[in-house]
Formats: C-alpha cells, sequence, structure tokens
C-alpha cells in the first residue's frame, strides 16, 4: 500500500470516506495501528498523561515529543503522522513555533504538525505554511489552555461560544491550514464547520458529522485509568487483561512453577558430563 499523504486525506473528505485516525505515542502500538489500517496517527501530547504519568499536557517537552514521534513513524511508514506541538514550543515567538515543527519534520520525519488555538495563533500557523510545512489547527477544547477556559470543558454549548468556534476554524482556514480537529464541541457546530470548509475536518468528541474521528488509543484500548471522558467508546481492557497476566507470573515465580523445562536453555552434546566432572571436583 502506497504512504497515505495530505492530497489522499482530502480525496477521502472529497468520497465521502470517513478518516480513522488515533494516537500513539510507541513502537509496538503504531503497528499495530498500521495493521489495523488507520488513517492517520497523532503522536499527541496527551503522551504526557498516558505514557509519562503527568497530570496534564503542560510538562511535555518538545525533546519527548520528538523521541516517541520517531518510534511512531519507524513502526508506521504507510500512515500520515502528525506531531503535536507541545506547550511552549510556539507560544513565544513565530520564530521559535517555525524551529520547533521543522524539527518533526527534519528529526522524526512526521508528515504534519497539530498547534491549538484559532484566531490567537493565526500568525504562527501561517509562520508554519511559510516553511512548507503542512499544518493541521485543534479548536473547540484546548487542553493546553485549560487553565483559561476554566478547566477541561466541551466549547461552543452557547450561540456566543459556537460563533467563537466557528471564527476560529474560518480564521484557520484562511491563513492556510489543510487539516482541522476540532474537540468537545456539540455535534452541529462540528457539522457546520465540516461541510462549510472543503479540507478534512475531524472530530474528537464532536459527533458523528464530521470527515472522520480520532481517540486517544489509551482510552480505546483501556490502558489510562485515571479518567474517561464522555465521548471515549472503550474497545479493549488491556489494563484489566495486563494485571490479571503479571500477577500470574507473579505466582508462577513465587511457587517455582516458572521457568519450567521447555524455558531453559541446554549444554551442547556432551558437554553436560564435563561440565558435571568438573563441578565434582
Ligand atoms: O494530545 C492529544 O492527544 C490531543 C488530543 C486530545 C486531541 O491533542
Amino acid at each position: 500500500m502506497p504512504k497515505k499523504g495530505v492530497l489522499e486525506l482530502h480525496e477521502m473528505k472529497r468520497a465521502g470516506q470517513k478518516i480513522a485516525w488515533l494516537t500513539a505515542y510507541d513502537y509496538p502500538t503504531a503497528t499495530f495501528e498500521e495493521a489495523a489500517g488507520v488513517d492517520m496517527i497523532l503522536v499527541g501530547d496527551s503522551l504526557g498523561m498516558c505514557v509519562y504519568g503527568y497530570p496534564g499536557t503542560v510538562p511535555v517537552t518538545m525533546d519527548q515529543c520528538i523521541v516517541h514521534s520517531e518510534a511512531v513513524r519507524r513502526a508506521a511508514p504507510r500512515t500520515f503522522v502528525v506531531g503535536d506541538m507541545p506547550f511552549m514550543s510556539y507560544q513565544i515567538s513565530d520564530e521559535e513555533a517555525v524551529r520547533n515543527a521543522g524539527r518533526f519534520l527534519k528529526e522524526a520525519g512526521v508528515d504534519a504538525i497539530k498547534l491549538e488555538g484559532g484566531v490567537s495563533v493565526i500568525s504562527r500557523v501561517k509562520a508554519i505554511l511559510a516553511a512548507g510545512i503542512v499544518v493541521c489547527g485543534h479548536i473547540g477544547l484546548t487542553p493546553q489552555s485549560s487553565g483559561q477556559l476554566g478547566g477541561h470543558k466541551a466549547q461552543g454549548r452557547t450561540l456566543e461560544s459556537a460563533k467563537l468556534v466557528v471564527e476560529d476554524a474560518r480564521a484557520l482556514y484562511a491563513a492556510g491550514i489543510q487539516l482541522l480537529l476540532v474537540e468537545a464541541v456539540p455535534p452541529e457546530v462540528a457539522a457546520f464547520i465540516a461541510a462549510e470548509l472543503p479540507i478534512p475536518v475531524l472530530g474528537i468528541g464532536a459527533g458523528a458529522e464530521v470527515d472522520g474521528q480520532l481517540l486517544i488509543v489509551s482510552d480505546v484500548l483501556g490502558t489510562f485509568q485515571a479518567f474517561t471522558p464522555k465521548f471515549v467508546k472503550k474497545y479493549a481492557d488491556l489494563a484489566d487483561v495486563s494485571t490479571a497476566a503479571l500477577t500470574e507470573y507473579v505466582k508462577d515465580v513465587r511457587a517455582a512453577a516458572f521457568p519450567e523445562e521447555a524455558h531453559c536453555y541446554h549444554m551442547l552434546d556432551g558437554e553436560h558430563e564435563k561440565f558435571a566432572a568438573f563441578t565434582d571436583k
């Protein structure tokens, strides 16, 4: 299968084919996702919570994002990989935004970067686009500024708030973004944006009437246990499966039931007798 690029994603929108998008942070998971036929992978700054155990995304650094993006890229060479710009990698200046976006491409080989914000980040978006980098916008609930939003709260639930979300979408599209993620907004607001914009509009907690869906793989597989947002559908419970398997291992070791004969290396022909003679001395 040829590698998926942004033009193929635009073609999927035109053809009415829904785009399947998941986060991944490591090599094995990204391998499973490519095998499953996922169209896009986000190496999200949610790795702060899902991999490092931070309380939120704010502590995540560029270096962490690069290392995880490299692993995902190696595992999923044919999938469209998006690197997520962490807090303070683009807030300070256009120059820093371009430098950090460029690191994702040069060091990790991702296909696009994503950054949070609408009207407030237009100058950053234009600067990154001018460097020839594909940009995915992210509006609605933007976790990096959840402090200002009063927590991880759905956006666009009043007319005034919905207008702001639409205004952000229009401003980003006018700036030239090629992909847009809308997080935690009512379905009718996301559907309006997806119908209006000719680029793929993906949703996470934004209903079904958009061009594709994103979920956090740790929620989908049940490895993140701190909390589960309303929009998550859990497809497996790997936390339970893993804990049960590991408990069995501990029991086996304690009972000397592991290792068994089949798990042991044996001495080469004739060497056992020589070794026995050696230890008898
Ligand atoms: O980091 C991430 O996984 C994200 C999603 C919450 C949209 O940005």
